[in-house]
């Protein structure tokens, strides 16, 4: 039987969940993976032609299911999209694991991911855009969340050694 996963990282697009995940991964010793990479890959296209595509509602489905293989599967560090956290039936799954939320404020976010087409949820007038998103996720992200680490003005680095302190993990 699988142990589940060390540690599960959720919180905003930019934040540094999967920068931040590679790097706990390999100071623990042990496997990362992203849901998000998971999807790109059974669908053999990106997320942002997934939305343009079939919608986000198809998204979400593909996810809920990515998440769900995900934590049956995986030990090591788990990293969620941004918007996972939306189903309920994921939050349930996430309540029993170590799941740390990685905060930012808005201009730190408007910094790191306004301009990115690439990300499809805030191509249009970014900063209204993510305070109306954080404004619905941000209980949900604190809710599933043991631990919730500030990202604003850290390095990579800075962040996963407070992902470690918040979780009480020791490096391998
Ligand atoms: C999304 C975040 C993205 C990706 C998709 C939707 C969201 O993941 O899953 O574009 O709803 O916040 P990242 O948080 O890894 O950028």
């Amino acid at each position: 039987m699988s142990t589940g996963p060390l540690i599960v990282l959720v919180g905003p697009m930019g934040s540094g969940k999967s920068t931040v995940g590679a790097l706990l991964a390999e100071r623990l010793g042990v496997a990362y993976r992203d849901t998000d990479a998971d999807i790109v890959a059974a669908e053999g296209r990106e997320i942002s032609d997934i939305f343009i595509e079939d919608g986000e509602e198809h998204f979400r489905a593909l996810e809920r299911e990515a998440v769900r293989a995900a934590v049956a599967e995986h030990t090591g560090v788990l990293a969620l999209g941004g918007g996972a956290v939306l189903d309920a039936g994921t939050r349930e799954l996430l309540a029993s694991l170590p799941v740390v939320y990685l905060a930012m404020d808005v201009e730190e976010a408007v910094r790191r991911v306004g301009l990115n087409t690439a990300r499809p949820l805030l191509a249009v007038n970014p900063r209204r855009q993510w305070r109306e998103l954080m404004d619905a996720r941000r209980p949900l992200y604190t809710q599933v969340a043991r631990a919730v680490v500030a990202t604003d003005d850290r390095t990579p680095e800075e962040v996963a050694q407070a992902v470690l302190d918040a979780l009480e993990l020791k490096d391998a």
